[in-house]
């Protein structure tokens, strides 16, 4: 990764935390294209690597699809743009068709990473998937299992080492 964008992770690390509780796009290619909205995660520093991580429930439809492709691209939107298609890659779920066609989503191929990215989003950040931690009711805190978990569908933390970030060509 050049200097240039080991300098934008850290950039958009505060961008990427005041726009996730609006959503940010989570793009993944594990034999079908999908697209879901993220609210939690973000980039931290793990194994001495700038590393992005996402909590996925096991229900959702990307889940099979980022096990097997091991990589996702976050795709971060221009402040307050897409906010109806972030709610609903939300709400719509892949099982029911192609959700990039269905909101008008355009996608280009990620640079480093077999995955798509949304073109209309400013920026990109590619990751591979180097550990998936599965919470359970052992190592999470039980006021947060009762309050986030009463159905027992823990997120597993899938976390991807940042390996390449970007503003897209548009
Ligand atoms: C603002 C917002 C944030 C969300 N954050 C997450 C999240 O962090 N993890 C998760 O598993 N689902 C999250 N969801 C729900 C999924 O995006 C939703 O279930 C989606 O339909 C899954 O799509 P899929 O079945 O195509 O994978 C969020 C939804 C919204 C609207």
């Amino acid at each position: 990764m050049t200097d240039k964008e080991k300098k934008l992770i850290v950039e958009l690390a505060p961008i990427v935390q005041q726009q996730l509780p609006k959503g940010l796009f989570l793009c993944v290619d594990g034999g079908t294209p999908n697209t879901m909205t993220i609210g939690w995660g973000g980039t931290g520093i793990f194994w001495g690597k700038p590393v992005f991580t996402v909590p996925i429930r096991p229900q959702r439809f990307t889940y099979p699809l980022i096990q097997k492709a091991q990589a996702f691209i976050i795709s971060v939107p221009d402040e307050g743009a897409l906010l109806q298609e972030r709610m609903q890659a939300g709400t719509w779920s892949g099982r029911d068709g192609d959700k990039f066609k269905r909101l008008g989503l355009e996608t280009v191929k990620g640079r480093v990473v077999d995955a798509p990215a949304i073109k209309s989003c400013k920026w990109q950040i590619e990751c591979v998937v180097k550990a998936a931690v599965d919470l359970t009711t052992d190592n999470t805190s039980a006021d947060v299992v009762s309050a986030m978990y009463p159905a027992r569908d823990f997120h597993t933390l899938f976390m991807g080492e940042i390996v390449a970030c970007y503003e897209t060509e548009r």
